[in-house]
């Protein structure tokens, strides 16, 4: 495949409570399935060349929802990292993640913490999980830790060395499932120049073949970043 490949990619993976309710079932069934989904699409982004996939899994925002889904989702992500841990290491997977620590469960920071330890030298694909991120909150933890230092004159850089995403280039591509078609406070920052895709399926139906689709598409657009064309 000769396409333009990003190198950063970011997921809002919309629609797993729909697409469980529209067959009848428990939108915790429909996180489930759409947890499945993680790893496919993560292997086909490291067959592609793209460097790194970031998912939004819990936002700032998510603590609106019932206390039952909320604890299912942490207990979901908990499991999912320990029944993965064995593929993402023969897969070479880095794992990172974004967000606040301070409010999670403890067995479910402790586990992020150690995947992150333990995949720190693989070099596959970068995988960031987004749990309890706001691009809004990002901004403003960044912003108090300058103001901590008694930073003045703040430049770019600066902001960037403090946001959770400073490890991360920008994102090139952003795609959000479920035909919803918001940012929903994802990486306010570092989506800056993102090209936007939407797709109109629920992800637990998103496949590789899409993510392949999408990544063409992009490829065919002109990106400026503000400039001109001469
Ligand atoms: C959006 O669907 C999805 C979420 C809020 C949770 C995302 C979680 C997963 C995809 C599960 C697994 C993730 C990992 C990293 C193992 P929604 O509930 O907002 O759907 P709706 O808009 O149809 O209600």
């Amino acid at each position: 495949m000769d396409f333009k490949i990003p190198k950063h990619i970011a997921i809002i993976m919309d629609g797993n409570g729909r697409w469980a309710q529209e067959k009848g079932k428990s939108r915790i069934y429909g996180h489930y399935k759409g947890a499945e989904v993680v790893e496919p699409i993560t292997l086909k982004c490291k067959d592609l060349g793209v460097s790194y996939i970031t998912l939004f899994a819990f936002s700032t925002e998510n603590w609106k929802r019932p206390q039952e889904e909320i604890d299912i989702l942490f207990k979901l992500f908990k499991e999912y990292l320990i029944q993965k841990e064995e593929s993402i290491m023969k897969n070479s997977v880095n794992m990172r993640f974004i967000g606040r620590r301070d409010r999670i469960p403890k067995e479910l920071s402790d586990m992020m913490s150690y995947m992150e330890q333990k995949t720190s030298h693989n070099n596959g694909i970068t995988l960031t999980i987004a749990v309890d991120y706001g691009g809004t909150d990002d901004l403003t933890r960044a912003i108090n830790k300058l103001i901590e230092l008694g930073k003045t004159n703040i430049t770019e850089k600066d902001i960037k060395g403090f946001l959770d995403t400073s490890f991360l280039p920008e994102v090139d591509l952003l795609i959000r499932t479920s035909n919803e078609k918001r940012i929903s406070n994802f990486m306010l920052w570092d989506l800056a120049y993102s090209e936007f895709f939407f797709c109109e399926k629920y992800w637990p139906d998103f496949t590789p073949e899409d993510l392949e689709n999408i990544i063409e598409e992009f490829s065919k657009r002109d990106r400026r970043f503000g400039a001109i064309v001469v």
